[in-house]
């Protein structure tokens, strides 16, 4: 199978900055010939990861969140970054998808994957602290990254009123990332 990449953004609000730069990504992806279901985390309405919960049963929005990771192969992550940390809707999501069926080995629907992460933020640092954080996760999920990234510092002065970048540079370094990711899945999954 080729690239069939899950995206979404680790923050649903309207007028996200994030948001944007996921459009954008999953925009210029199709463009390329990529085959992209781009997601809102929100309506998965996913608890707060509680094991009790997890005893009672699986949240049906973890559920079909879960289906959605097994039936992609590769992942873009747009998210922000809350107090130098990966955004606590992108965490929760990947602490639920991470958890086995039973027989299964721990990260099943996500080990193997190949994820490409970009951020956007109001800060100087355009989340990249927060990257760090995620990609450390990632490792310890087994998935495969896609070393090229994006991270938009000031990003409320970084679109424009129709959502596109003001920066030529930024937004090509965006496309890039896209390619990559799209490059390496193709490569992996032919
Ligand atoms: C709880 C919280 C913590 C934040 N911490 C950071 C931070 O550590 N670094 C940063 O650059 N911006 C931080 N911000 C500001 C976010 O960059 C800003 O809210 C951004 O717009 C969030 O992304 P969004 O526009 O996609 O929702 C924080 C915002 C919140 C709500």
């Amino acid at each position: 199978m080729p690239a069939k990449i899950l995206a979404f953004s680790g923050s649903s609000r309207k007028g996200s900055l994030n948001k944007k730069l996921l459009a954008i990504a999953v925009r210029e992806g199709r463009a390329m010939g990529a085959d992209i279901t781009e997601i809102d985390l929100r309506d998965f309405a996913l608890p707060i990861y509680d094991g009790d919960i997890e005893a009672k049963g699986w949240p049906e929005g973890m559920l079909r969140l879960r289906a959605l990771f097994k039936g992609h192969n590769a992942l873009l992550i747009v998210t922000p970054e809350y107090n130098g940390g990966v955004a606590p809707l992108t965490k929760n999501a990947i602490d639920w998808v991470s958890r086995p069926f039973e027989g299964e080995p721990t990260c099943a629907v996500i080990a193997g994957k190949v994820a490409a992460i970009m951020s956007a933020s109001v800060g100087p640092v355009g989340g990249s602290r927060q990257q760090a954080h995620l990609r450390v996760s990632c490792q310890v999920m087994r998935v495969i990254l896609v070393p090229e990234t994006v991270h938009i510092p000031f990003a409320d002065k970084a679109f424009n009123e129709d959502g596109s970048l003001v920066s030529k540079g930024v937004h090509d370094a965006a496309v890039l990332v896209v390619r990559r990711l799209v490059e390496i899945a193709n490569k992996l999954n032919p």
